[in-house]
């Protein structure tokens, strides 16, 4: 009887052993640099949490985007555009001012049955902590303020993939969301730079408050790891900060961030400006390198430029989006158009590298089904 307790117990750590011993071999495998074409191929599966206030089965993949005013129709594009070259079940959250929320609903009821349910969704409407709550909405603009206070909000959400309303992938979620585990053990965000070229910056020609780095950084892509946000205690720095700083700031949030960061550069990831592609890298010269060899992952049309004459290619690929209906062909409905409207733009500075757009998405459209 007592030997074969013993034998049991052998078995048992031998098994252990043995499996462990895989396991190491294969976090020292994924250890190695992968280069960004790998990279993006590379399906995430870490991240599993149930949580009670959000209704999410299987949470892995989180989007989180703030809507008011006029920006329904830019959102839904840019929650489009997350489901058309996505391999994973994605989850939505949306804060959105009241009378956006039903349109919200309605649409993303409408899109869960052409997608065979491809993705869950919360809409929620604009949320502040309970705490000092009174201070803080005589502090900031609601809209504005809602991504500063998601940790606090979203108690069971682990990470968010944060993004402006004025945004659009051009490669799929997953493969911006494998920078968390690229991440180490302090970071807690992950944003481009605002700049590439000091002569240029905004922040480091015209900023009275301080901010993050040489040339600080734009928020409108933020991976936010939540649980180390909230570890963090990063709600705590919003209000003082805000207070210290409020008649030196001219970006909102994204200055708050950047002060928060200057402060604490080694809680932030960089990630490359082909995570948030905006006019400013390609108006005078083509600015970002790592697009011209990768491609725009994210393209960012801010301050208007998805609607706005003034650039025509942030124009001509948002009109490929919101003309494209989920459901059908991404190669004839929504490449073939976009190609046809980038050809339009060749005489623009932008338009003179148009292929950078269209490098990751010829990847993930349909071409296959075509030959
Ligand atoms: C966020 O940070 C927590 C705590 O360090 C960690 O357990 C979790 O895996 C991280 N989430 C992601 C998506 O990397
Ligand atoms: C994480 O990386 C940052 C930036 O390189 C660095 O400042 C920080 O010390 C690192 N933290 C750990 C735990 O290695």
């Amino acid at each position: 009887m007592k030997l074969y307790t013993y034998l049991r117990i052998g078995l048992i750590f031998s098994v252990a052993l043995v499996i462990f011993y895989f396991y190491s071999i294969k976090i020292l495998n994924n250890k190695g640099d992968v280069n960004e074409e790998e990279e993006s191929h590379k399906v995430t599966k870490q991240y599993e949490e149930t949580t009670e206030r959000i209704e999410f089965k299987r949470t892995d993949i989180v989007v989180a985007v703030v809507a008011c005013g006029d920006r329904l129709l830019e959102t839904l594009n840019m929650l489009k555009s997350a489901l058309m070259f996505t391999k994973e079940k994605l989850n939505f959250i949306i804060f959105a001012e009241d009378a956006l929320i039903e349109s919200f609903n309605q649409k993303l009821e409408e899109w869960k049955l052409v997608t065979n349910n491809a993705f869950t969704f919360n809409v929620m409407t604009l949320t502040f902590p309970t705490k000092d709550a009174d201070e803080w909405k005589s502090l900031f603009k609601p809209c504005a303020a809602q991504r500063l206070f998601l940790p606090n909000i979203l108690k069971d959400v682990d990470s968010v993939l944060y993004m402006d309303t004025d945004t659009l992938f051009l490669t799929p979620v997953e493969s911006i969301w494998t920078y968390f585990h690229k991440m180490n053990s302090s970071q807690m965000a992950a944003l481009a730079p605002e700049h590439e070229d000091p002569n240029v910056g905004w922040y480091n020609r015209f900023a009275k408050h301080p901010f993050y780095g040489k040339l600080g950084v734009n928020s409108g892509v933020m991976l936010m790891n939540l649980t180390r946000m909230r570890a963090f205690q990063w709600s705590e720095y919003v209000v003082p900060i805000y207070r210290k700083y409020k008649l030196k700031i001219t970006w909102g949030d994204q200055d708050i961030i950047n002060i928060i960061f200057h402060y604490h550069p080694g809680k932030l990831y960089l990630y490359s400006c082909r995570y948030n592609f905006r006019p400013d890298h390609c108006m005078y010269m083509s600015v970002c390198k790592p697009a011209e060899k990768y491609g725009v992952a994210v393209i960012h049309g801010s301050r208007g430029f998805f609607h706005s004459e003034k650039q025509p290619v942030f124009q001509a690929i948002y009109r490929a989006f919101e003309e494209f209906q989920l459901g059908g062909d991404t190669f004839k409905d929504f490449y073939q158009p976009l190609e046809t409207y980038l050809e339009q733009t060749q005489n623009t500075n932008c338009g003179h590298i148009k292929d950078v757009f269209l490098k990751n998405v010829q990847r993930f459209v349909d071409v296959d089904n075509q030959l």
